[in-house]
């Protein structure tokens, strides 16, 4: 299987975070297996080129900003914020061949979001909104994290909520009751996802939440999931006093978090996980975030620890095929979903693009 068969190219990538682009740094970084550069000029324009000069390869991201242009410092080539080289150094003429390619990008709520496939087809409008990340009424702290492993593992995972009590006993899930007792009230299989709701009434809070507000009272906890193809998950989750949880639900009053996951494949084997665990209470006390955020990190730890060995068991046995059960239906129903996608994409450019043929 080739990188083009593997991933989706036409649709929107998180690439990175806004605060990673600060202080004219010239980011490197590999999408779709595809080797970026990424920056933030004097005009404060996010930009992405590839990361590599047409002259004789040398990376760009080890070249200098200079103005909305980055010049490679091996021999001095300049290129401009659409990939075009602009300067040769010791030449007066630049060929038009002379050139990078640069990709479409959007910057929006915090996040820089890129397009790898035909960029005739790039419309920002088809960028998921996250009002959270840019509603003062939640606070969270954005991170990032590298997985080795396939995006598709981890996207998995995330479309499955069976492995909380298991993987996350002591950091997020809490009881094996809650993967026993609490089932979802409905998986809804989308077009572009699904969405998942689960209630879990009257039980522990989880060690995160118990943490944070210092409160052993049983609780009534909701969970949506909602994944977006290509691999973007929120997740929310409501806390409400035993016994008031559907009323706080509908009448707003409760401790909610909104847990924003964003899952970039890097290449078919490694993952760029962007994400912030946002909350919407003690606003002005910034240890809440700062407590989560440590044990959202140690929960994804947990995750990471068994995705990359599942990783390397499946590498070493290419002949081994997974066996579903029934905790597995979104995720069953999202990779079908994704493949299908993949395929179509793959069919219209293989009618659009005709194969090359020399006179016969
Ligand atoms: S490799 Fe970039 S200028 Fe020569
Ligand atoms: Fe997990």
């Amino acid at each position: 299987m080739t990188r083009y068969e593997h991933f989706l190219r036409n649709c929107w990538y998180m690439a990175a975070w806004d605060h990673e682009l600060i202080d004219g740094r010239l980011l490197e970084r590999t999408v779709l297996e595809e080797p970026l550069l990424l920056y933030k000029g004097d005009s404060g324009r996010a930009v992405v080129l590839d990361n590599r000069c047409c002259h004789r390869g040398a990376k760009l991201s080890k070249g200098r900003l200079e103005g909305d242009c980055v010049r490679c410092m091996y021999h001095g080539l300049k290129f401009d914020a659409t990939g075009k080289c602009i300067q040769i150094p010791g030449q007066d003429n630049v060929p038009p061949r002379m050139g990078v390619r640069s990709y479409p990008v959007v910057e929006k709520d915090h996040c820089i979001w890129v397009w790898m496939g035909d960029a005739a087809l790039a419309d920002p409008g088809q960028i998921i909104d996250i009002p959270y990340l840019r509603d003062p009424a939640w606070r969270g702290m954005a991170d990032y994290m590298h997985y080795k492993a396939d995006y598709r593992l981890i996207v998995d995972n995330l479309s499955d909520f069976a492995h909380l009590a298991f993987v996350h006993t002591h950091t997020l899930g809490g009881s094996e009751e809650y993967a026993f007792k609490t089932k979802p009230v409905a998986v809804e299989r989308l077009d572009d996802g699904f969405r998942v709701e689960r209630w879990s009434l009257n039980s522990a809070p989880p060690p995160f939440h118990r943490q944070v507000v210092r409160d052993d009272a049983p609780l009534d906890r909701r969970n949506i999931g909602r994944m977006f193809v290509p691999g973007i998950f929120f997740l929310e989750t409501l806390f409400a006093p035993a016994g008031q949880g559907a009323q706080l639900a509908a009448s707003g009053g409760a401790r909610e978090y909104r847990n924003c996951q964003f899952f970039t494949p890097e290449t078919r084997r490694s993952t760029h996980f962007f994400w912030n665990y946002l909350h919407n209470y003690d606003l002005h006390d910034p240890t809440v975030a700062l407590s989560l955020h440590d044990s959202m990190v140690r929960g994804f730890l947990e995750d990471k620890t068994i995705i990359e060995d599942q990783q390397q068991v499946l590498d070493d046995d290419p002949d081994f095929r997974m066996n579903g059960i029934i905790a597995d239906a979104a995720l069953a129903h999202f990779r079908r979903l994704l493949q299908a996608r993949i395929d179509k994409e793959r069919a219209s450019m293989s009618q659009q693009t005709p194969s090359i043929q020399g006179p016969q």
